[in-house]
């Protein structure tokens, strides 16, 4: 039984209500040249953002700071032909949230002095207060961000109380409210950074006479599998030679807790195919079988999650669900309202995580809260767990990445063992979080008596033949690749489903927004009548999403609407389908399943068919513009 979310439990989390942070950062220390171990590092950190990047390395006797903005490889083409030597360095992608992305406000920042340089993932709430006093003890500051008044901060303490440079970062973080990842070095001891971390994430890699330091732990997993996930208000110091030395702020000093990173470096890798979204498409079926293995018991036919087992009471007892979640996330959650509502008639609300923690909403003691997120991070989500927790409610997360943020502060969850998901689009992560909810629910439904015995078998039987049936849908990418050409010139989309498949049409029409630049949107099917029927006209593409489950015969009288009107139609039906296929100009035929099963069947097809159009556009599939995988902002 696979229960190692537990692990991953630290308390005290930060508040995270007024938090604006983002960015990637990483640094080294080591007997290795630490340029190139950086700039993959950043590359591998893009996904948190690509509107600059800079590094810091020391190199004999010399702080060198070099800045671009633009991509990891915009930076690469500056340091070219510069001194990019030295066994020590820091280095940051940023996605701007305040000041422009241009090279001054991207990072290192240098102190005044040129001594010090650091890099910051966060906001620094008082910065103009500092800032203004370290302007009357004479200090000038060269950009507008909150983290170069940080930097002086440090040096000014530091000079003025002839102190070392733990201490002195120590006494700064004393002084500042905000949040923060930061790492800073120091020209004439080529031997230590300090970091820190209060809100932002932050992970030491430990290897042989080195350390790494990262935003997450894909820059390091190619060099270590020993970890330390920095804790909030903790100071890390990584010195040549010596252990790896935690403090907290208050001076109190701290045992690491070394894990091990169970993440493979094939993983982070595309594997041959031309983007990540695409490896992650095609990864389904493995990445399904990961989220069941342990968990779904074909043999005993039985489902086992550990999740539930240890909070069965909550899950009994509690008389409403609230779901949080931000995009992909949230369709998951609106996929497990169904599930939920259906088999355990336990009523569900599904909230966008930036609406709920803003509104003053009713949060009872006995409500059980899921909070759903790939990365663990988004900003949003935190916050809601934040305010449910301070309600008193009973919070499980659903989460991807293990030791993230989200699975922290939540009391329990579920892992959903889906792997490093790079592409900025969310495929397979989607669809663990979806087979996650289904099991829940199942197990609520079953354990309530709400199901019958024989339905509950039949789903978990179902649920163990869905890799298989996802390989059959992905044998069609190339047939998918040549219908998707004839939509490219296609300005708007509408996607309809009902029932399961309401959610899938609105998961459909976010990637196709998220990597093409079309406008898409998702409609209940039989909502079309009530507006967007309007927009039809025989340059519209309208994706049905119609398998011969539910409300079949009536999402085929939506059909006829559609047809009526001349719009082009795209269905995505089960296979056999006659009725559908004949009105259809185009139609993909998925295996026949359970209903609750059907969007993780149905949703195959359309990041496909997203991605085809995406790449025939010349789009950048994984870096797709004004987007971030891991929005740490609110
Ligand atoms: C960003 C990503 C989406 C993701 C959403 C929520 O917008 O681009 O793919 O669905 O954040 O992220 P989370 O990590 O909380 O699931």
């Amino acid at each position: 039984m696979i229960n190692d979310y537990r692990l991953y439990h630290f308390t005290n989390f930060t508040n995270f209500t007024n938090l604006i942070f983002m960015c990637g950062i990483v640094g080294y220390i080591g007997k290795r040249q630490a340029y190139p171990i950086l700039i993959k590092g950043l590359q591998r950190l893009e996904y948190r953002g690509y509107d600059s990047a800079g590094i810091a390395l020391i190199n004999d006797g010399k702080l060198n700071v070099y800045k671009a903005k633009g991509k990891v490889a915009d930076l690469v083409q500056f340091a070219n032909q510069k001194d990019i030597n030295g066994h020590i360095g820091i280095a940051h992608t940023r996605w701007a949230t305040h000041g422009e992305p241009n090279q001054v406000n991207a990072h290192p920042h240098y102190s005044q002095s040129e001594e010090l340089a650091i890099i910051h993932n966060g906001i620094i709430e008082n910065y103009a207060v500092l800032k203004a006093g370290l302007i009357e003890e004479g200090y000038t500051f060269q950009s507008e961000t909150d983290t170069e008044v940080l930097i002086q901060l440090i040096e000014f303490i530091k000079k003025s109380n002839n102190i070392g440079l733990p201490t002195a970062v120590q006494l700064a973080l004393n002084q500042v409210i905000g949040a923060y990842a930061i790492c800073v070095i120091e020209k004439s001891f080529p031997d230590i950074i300090v970091a820190a971390r209060k809100g932002s994430p932050l992970v030491v890699g430990i290897g042989e006479d080195e350390f790494f330091l990262a935003s997450d732990a894909t820059p390091i997993v190619e060099f270590t599998d020993k970890v330390v996930y920095v804790g909030d208000e903790e100071i890390v110091t990584l010195q040549r030679g010596k252990e790896l030395k935690i403090k907290t702020i208050s001076n109190v000093e701290k045992t690491p807790e070394i894990m091990k990173l169970e993440m493979t470096l094939s993983q982070l890798e595309k594997g041959g195919y031309d983007h990540f979204m695409l490896k992650e498409i095609f990864e389904q079926p493995k990445t399904l079988s990961d989220s069941m293995r342990g968990r779904v018991n074909v043999d005993e036919d039985n489902i086992k999650l550990s999740g539930f087992i240890d909070n069965k009471e909550k899950f009994m007892n509690t008389k409403r669900i609230i779901i949080t979640g931000c995009g992909t996330s949230w369709h998951a959650g609106l996929i497990g309202k169904y599930a939920f509502e259906e088999f355990a008639h336990i009523p569900v609300e599904v909230e966008y995580s930036s609406e709920f923690r803003y509104r003053n909403p009713v949060i009872n003691k006995d409500d059980l809260v899921i909070s759903i997120s790939q990365s663990g991070e988004t900003a949003d989500t935190l916050a809601a767990v934040e305010l449910a927790k301070a309600h008193g409610a009973f919070i499980f997360g659903i989460c991807n990445v293990v030791g993230a943020s989200i699975p922290r502060l939540t009391d329990s969850g579920c892992y959903t063992h889906a792997g490093p998901e790079i592409g900025v689009a969310s495929t397979k992560a989607f669809t663990a979080q979806v087979t996650v909810l289904v099991m829940l629910a199942l197990l609520v439904g079953k354990e309530k008596g709400n199901i019958t015995e024989e339905f509950y078998l039949k789903c978990v039987r179902e649920l163990g033949r869905i890799p298989e049936k996802i390989k059959s849908i992905l044998n069609k990418s190339d047939e998918i690749a040549q219908f998707a050409k004839t939509f490219t010139y296609a300005q708007n989309f509408i996607y309809l489903g009902r029932g399961y498949n309401f959610p899938v049409a609105l998961e459909g029409a976010l990637k196709l927004k998220e990597i093409s630049y079309i406008h898409a949107e998702g409609y209940p099917a039989a909502e079309m009548k009530h507006g967007p029927i309007a927009l039809i006209s025989q340059e519209m593409p309208v994706v049905v999403i119609a398998p011969n489950v539910g409300m079949y015969d009536k999402v085929v009288s939506n059909i006829q609407e559609i047809k009526a009107r001349k719009g082009k139609i795209i269905s995505i039906v089960t296979e056999g389908d006659v009725v559908v296929k004949n009105l259809s100009d185009y139609s993909i035929s998925i295996p026949e399943t359970e209903e609750c099963l059907v969007p993780l069947l149905a949703a195959i097809p359309l990041q496909l068919m997203a991605y085809h159009i995406a790449v025939v556009k010349g789009c950048d599939v994984d870096q797709p513009r004004n987007l971030a995988k891991s929005v740490t902002v609110e």
